[in-house]
């Protein structure tokens, strides 16, 4: 079979390298994808978002099946297209995409169905979300209500700083369309876990949870980026919160969104924190986690494509989705300045006996070298029978891999490791 993944990150290099792994598939196409990746998929040079672009390549090619990765083409409906020219995709349909597509729409959803999140107010007009912050208490969350490059939730510790988050949203509209609404939010604490998610709109199965570092210094430090690296499993995730997730998040977000009339179908990514009062959602993503899947992929057992396609299907509760035991961690290498100015285009080496996976994001081919060409340029993904061994492996991986000015967290696992203590 012919299949295409869309995108061009460190998750669609681990979409594509367990997808090779599955005996039907016999070609596997990364659109865009980077030049990292020229050993697993071969490159179609038609950006992610180019929807009648990609129908018409996919049509031309006679692709069996498209796994559609990144948020905004899934929020922009090339599910819906692709299907609608006979092709079968992995990943939700506009409908169910809105899920992340609106906080508004996700927030209200949750409300309507009890579903456990942080109390919150949807604001359209400017005066009275600033009349709203003056009686809030501190600190406040600030949301845009549409997608905004991960960059659309503001953490207010000062009524000034809201206002200032309020007003660059909805006047300055630094988002565009995305700030015509914003959620305000009551701040939550406690551990963050990230849960993926393979959903057929009926069947629900969870992965193994992982944990991400968002910000791009040690100590949890620093400006919040794309993800510096992951672990997996989360050892905040005991099997008593797992249930409690089950029951009062999971299935009661899958019956929700089946109730109303948007069956999600494809990977639901939960964002949770748990807090003193039990699990709550931060968020949902409509689409696999960036660096999470680095982190979970590795450690299926079972056939993905199968999966992908009883997702599909509506066949999910027949599928078998089995995790190893053991634990992964990932640890991106950056250019450093990241997430702010750096400098790439350096040749990117790593050592043929490496004993880790290297997932690349930003990366080019420039004849037969590799450069760097982004502000996260790969990840180094490892696995081993404990959390501490996966972590160590990891690390001492990095050494194998150089680029100039290349930046990496120091400390990535280290608050799992406390935590198992
Ligand atoms: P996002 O860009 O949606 O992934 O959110 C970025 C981060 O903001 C999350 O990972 C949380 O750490 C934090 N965050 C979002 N909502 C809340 C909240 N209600 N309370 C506390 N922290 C939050
Ligand atoms: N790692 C968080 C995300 O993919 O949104």
């Amino acid at each position: 079979m012919k299949v295409a993944v869309i995108g061009s990150g460190g998750r669609e290099h681990a979409i594509i390298k367990k997808l090779k792994q599955s005996k039907e598939i016999n070609a596997i196409y990364a659109i865009p994808g980077n030049g990292g990746m020229t050993e697993d998929a071969i490159l179609i040079n038609i950006p992610v978002t180019d929807i009648n672009g990609i129908c018409n390549f996919a049509k031309q090619e006679k692709l069996d099946y498209v796994v559609v990765a990144p948020d905004d083409p899934l929020v922009a409906g090339m599910v819906d297209a692709l299907n609608s020219v006979g092709i079968d995709c992995f990943g939700p349909d506009k409908k169910a995409a809105i899920i992340e597509g609106s906080k508004v729409f996700s927030k209200d959803l949750m409300k309507k169905y009890n579903i456990p999140t942080a109390a919150y107010g949807v604001y359209d007009n400017l005066e009275e979300a600033i009349e709203y912050l003056r009686t809030a208490p501190l600190p406040t969350v600030i949301k845009a209500d549409g997608l905004a490059l991960g960059k659309g939730v503001i953490i207010a510790e000062t009524l000034k700083e809201a206002e200032n988050a309020v007003r660059s949203i909805m006047e300055d509209k630094v988002f565009g369309a995305s700030g015509n609404k914003i959620v305000i939010e009551e701040f939550l604490t406690g551990p963050e876990v990230s849960v993926l998610a393979f959903s057929d709109g009926k069947t629900l199965v969870p992965m193994v949870s992982a944990m991400d570092h968002k910000r791009a210094k040690d100590n949890d430090k620093g400006l919040n980026t794309g993800g510096m690296g992951t672990i997996a499993p989360n050892p905040y995730y005991t099997k008593d919160v797992a249930k409690i997730c089950m029951d009062e998040i999971f299935i009661p977000t899958i019956r929700a969104m089946e109730n109303e009339g948007r069956a999600f179908k494809g990977c639901l990514f939960f964002g949770l924190m748990i807090t003193p009062n039990g699990p709550k959602v931060i968020e949902y993503n409509c689409r696999f986690g960036d660096p999470e899947t680095q982190v979970v992929l590795p450690l299926l057992d079972s056939d993905l494509f199968e999966i992908m396609r009883a997702c599909t299907n509506g066949t999910l509760d027949k599928c078998e989705v089995k995790f190893k035991d053991g634990a992964a961690c990932c640890v991106v290498m950056a250019s450093n300045g990241y997430p702010e100015k750096y400098q790439s285009g350096f040749p990117i080496i790593v050592d043929k006996d490496i004993d880790a996976t290297v997932y690349f994001a930003g990366a080019k081919k420039d004849g037969d070298k590799l450069l760097s060409a982004g502000g996260r340029v790969l990840g180094v993904s490892a696995t081993a029978d404990t959390l501490d061994a996966a972590i160590n492996k990891a690390y001492k991986q990095t050494e194998k891999v150089n680029f100039e000015n290349a930046y990496k967290r120091n400390d990535i696992g280290s608050r799992a490791l406390a935590a198992l203590k």
